[in-house]
């Protein structure tokens, strides 16, 4: 079996993607579907994912074949040189690229970069933000105070301006100070008088800072004003279900749960889930 036999594009969500099929990454995805994951391998050069495909490893590895065969034929394991894809479809992501050695002994770290850019390409979708209408609640490091000298709404907006975002601002205070601040890029931002405002037409809504008047707001309003349901509650004050039932697709920050096979993986593998970017599950950042 390939990936072709699997919906549209062969790849469906939940699932460990294996980026590089190498003397590493290949033995790993099909280790891992041995053990009953769903794992896709994922390789940018279809010379080597084709004998793949068709059951033969393209170096030797003892045992190697037999286990891959097998694993193809239960659809455990798909390889694919559709990496963007397989990184969407992804709950985790083991990076298995090349680190040749350079001539002085050093690591060549060039596939580690230029996939670690995809995969930030690929988040959801949540951060290719060029050309997007985002609405911002709060700039202050917290709230009841102007003072941003802390506060990361400021390195986060000069990042979106950089991505091409247009952004709608609000802040009970710090508005003044976020002004003088950013004033070379200050053309490319609309400052609103109101919440609300800010959210109108907006594509995504993300919230930095938790000021009392943002947890009292209309969710039936800010929604209806709204472009697109996404909203990123970089503070954590609203609850999850009541933004889901409001119709948003939200993003929450520093929760506890997160999917079943997640958190067992988390266990087994002593690591912290890098699927933050998945709407639908919730990280504790801060573990
Ligand atoms: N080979 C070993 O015995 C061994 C042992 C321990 C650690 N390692 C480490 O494991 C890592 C992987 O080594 P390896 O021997 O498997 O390398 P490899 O060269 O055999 O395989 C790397 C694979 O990554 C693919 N790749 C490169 N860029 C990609 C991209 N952007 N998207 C998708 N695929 C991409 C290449 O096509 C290649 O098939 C390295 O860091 C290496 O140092 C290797």
């Amino acid at each position: 079996m390939n990936v072709s036999h699997h919906g549209q594009s062969g790849i469906q969500p939940g699932k460990i993607a294996v980026v590089g099929l190498g003397h590493v990454g290949l033995p790993t995805a099909v280790g891992f579907s041995s053990l009953g994951w769903d794992v896709i391998g994922a390789d940018e050069d279809p010379a080597k994912v084709e004998p793949i495909k068709s059951g033969r490893a393209p170096f030797f590895e003892p045992g190697l074949d037999e286990l891959l065969q097998k694993n193809l034929a239960s659809g455990k394991f798909c390889p694919t040189s559709k990496v963007e894809e397989a990184i969407r479809a992804a709950s985790v992501i083991f990076i298995c690229v090349g680190t040749p050695q350079r001539e002085d002994g050093t690591a060549d770290l060039t596939q580690v970069e230029a996939i670690a850019r995809t995969i930030g390409r690929n988040l959801n979708g949540l951060w290719q933000v060029s050309g997007k209408n985002l609405g911002v609640l709060g700039l202050a490091f917290k709230p009841k105070t102007d003072d941003i000298r802390e506060a990361p709404s400021l390195k986060i907006i000069s990042t979106l301006l950089k991505e091409g975002a247009q952004l709608r601002i609000h802040d009970p205070c710090a508005v003044p100070a976020v002004q003088a601040a950013l004033q070379p890029q200050a053309g490319k931002i609309t400052f609103c008088a109101s919440p609300y405002d800010a959210a109108r037409g907006a594509e995504a809504l993300l919230l930095l800072t938790e000021w009392d008047e943002y947890r009292l707001l209309d969710l039936g309003c800010l929604r209806g004003l709204m472009q697109d349901t996404v909203i990123i509650d970089g503070r954590n004050i609203f609850d999850p279900d009541e933004m889901r039932n409001a119709g948003f697709t939200y993003v929450g920050m520093g929760r506890k749960r997160v999917a079943p096979r997640m958190e067992k993986m988390a266990e087994v593998f002593q690591f912290r889930p890098a699927a933050m970017h998945r709407p639908n599950v919730e990280v504790d950042l801060n573990a």
